[in-house]
């Protein structure tokens, strides 16, 4: 059923996608398709449209800075550009892993608004149409730096024209190249060779394509896609721009389904997030790395929520989590910092300067001030006093603590890890544990007060 499905659509289309270049606008020492725009990096967003488009065989041609994309990428199948010599030239390195019958797409790995549902519609019209070369276009308001496209007094399109090699009146074109091809493989194999860098920057242009497709008596037509899916990142501006755009496409989806974005703009949701209904979420919030967050949730300005889930009905205020679980119903913040592993429940309350680290806090317990736990297993129904530390780690091992239900951990005590604390037992403000608290005690481990009489007198009369 599934391979039925993805026959009907791009099944059997190739995909190339270009990142050897050296992306010199960036000003960067990372590869310019590792850079984020709304959650992910560019490569990411490219390669997902290339999936959802059902297009699974794809070589992706790297050059400068092909190490640190490989590592980044290891299921990826990768063709290496040793030298910059152009768009056409890096085809060129793809092709031999994707010879054979039917479409190759192409793309450049710098277009990451480039929607799936654009390619699956470019390669229908390729392949219903007999077409031998489709092209993704768009009309831009301001097309400087684009390849513009030339058609001829038919209609049909002559050739691409980049920018620096564009006469007065070519320049005055908004039509242009959105660097998105989907061209037959066999006729691509034909004429790549063909190729020839006699242009401004003499470089093999995978554009020049065109012509050669025209003058070898083939088809090529276009496909217009709304401005912003054709926007190329090459510089930090149109990075930012593009990152606003695929933040709020992310937005967007999640107030469709049902949660408040008090302001979207300010609001920054990586596109693997799932939302409840009714959750509410104020500016300057970043969820991040595929959180999962409940029904009626409040999300107060402020929070950094990365790979985590938040039951329903549970609020956060100002407060970082990174890879914790919280149940429903329970107060975060403000200022908490839940770090790996920690993994909160239901009715809870975790409050200002509570650091949590791989340890578990049962339903109903509250640690409410200035505590740090780290590398334990608290109950139910615990009460945590303020500025209580569990001392997991002695310079050399970390250990593992336990505190049962119903226990009461006073103001400002130590637990020096492992120790276990019986249920319902309460331990004194100020008391440092080193060894087990059977159930029900009070343990108290803090030397008397002692009151000398008359101080103040005896200070003032020396
Ligand atoms: C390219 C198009 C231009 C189009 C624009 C859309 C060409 C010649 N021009 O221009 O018509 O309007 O995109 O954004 O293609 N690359 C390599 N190896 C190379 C050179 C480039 O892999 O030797 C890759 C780059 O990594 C990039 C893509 O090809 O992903 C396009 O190169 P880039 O330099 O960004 O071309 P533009 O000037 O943006
Ligand atoms: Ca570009």
């Amino acid at each position: 059923m599934a391979r039925q499905v993805k026959e009907t659509r791009s099944g059997g289309t190739k995909g190339i996608i270009l990142a050897a270049g050296d992306g010199k606008r960036m000003q960067s020492d990372k590869p310019k398709v590792l850079h984020e725009a709304g959650g992910l990096p560019l490569l990411d967003w490219v390669l997902r449209a290339f999936r959802q488009a059902g297009i699974s065989e794809i070589v992706c041609v790297v050059g400068s800075g092909a190490d640190t994309i490989r590592a980044q990428y290891q299921d990826l199948q990768f063709a290496y550009q040793a030298e910059r010599l152009g768009s056409g030239h890096a085809v060129m390195q793809a092709l031999p892993q994707l010879a054979g019958p039917g479409y190759t797409f192409i793309a450049a790995g710098d277009m990451p608004l480039l929607r799936g549902s654009t390619i699956d519609a470019m390669v229908r019209q390729a392949r219903t149409q007999g077409i031998d070369c489709v092209l993704l276009t768009a009309e831009l308001e301001d097309p400087t730096g684009y390849g513009r496209i030339i058609r001829g007094d038919d209609g049909n399109v002559e050739m691409i024209v980049e920018h620096r090699d564009a006469s007065g009146e070519q320049q005055r074109v908004r039509e242009v190249n959105a660097s998105s091809y989907c061209i037959r493989t066999e006729l691509l194999a034909e004429l790549l060779p063909k190729l020839k860098p006699d242009n401004a920057q003499g470089e093999y242009y995978l554009t020049d394509i065109v012509r050669l497709i025209n003058d070898w008596g083939g088809t090529v037509g276009t496909y217009t896609a709304p401005w912003e899916e054709c926007l190329g990142v090459n510089d930090r501006v149109q990075l930012a721009e593009a990152s606003h755009l695929l933040y709020s496409r992310t937005a967007n989806s999640c107030m469709r389904l049902g949660a408040t974005l008090i302001d979207p703009a300010a609001t920054y949701i990586d596109p693997d997030t799932t939302i409840g209904r009714d959750t509410v979420i104020y500016p300057g919030v970043f969820l991040e790395k595929g959180c999962v967050i409940g029904e009626r949730v409040t999300l107060y300005p402020g929070s950094r929520i990365s790979a985590s889930k938040i039951g329903s009905g549970t609020e956060v205020q100002n407060s970082v989590l990174l890879e914790a679980e919280v149940g429903e119903e329970s107060r975060i913040g403000p200022y908490a910092y839940l770090r790996p592993q920690a993994q909160v429940g239901s009715h809870c309350r975790i409050g200002d300067f509570v650091e949590l680290k791989n340890c578990r806090i049962g339903d109903g317990t509250k640690v409410s001030h200035l505590t740090y736990i780290g590398d334990a297993d608290f109950g139910k129904d615990i009460n945590v006093g303020c500025g209580v530390v569990v001392v997991n780690y002695d310079g050399h091992d970390k250990f593992r603590s336990t505190v049962n239900d119903g226990a009461f951990i006073g103001c400002n005590s130590n637990l020096v890890s492992p120790v276990e604390i019986g249920q319902d037992a309460y331990i004194a403000a100020g008391t440092t544990i080193t060894e087990d608290v059977p159930a029900d005690v009070l343990a108290i481990g803090r030397s008397r007060q002692t009151i000398i009489e008359d101080w103040d007198d005896k200070r003032k009369n020396k």
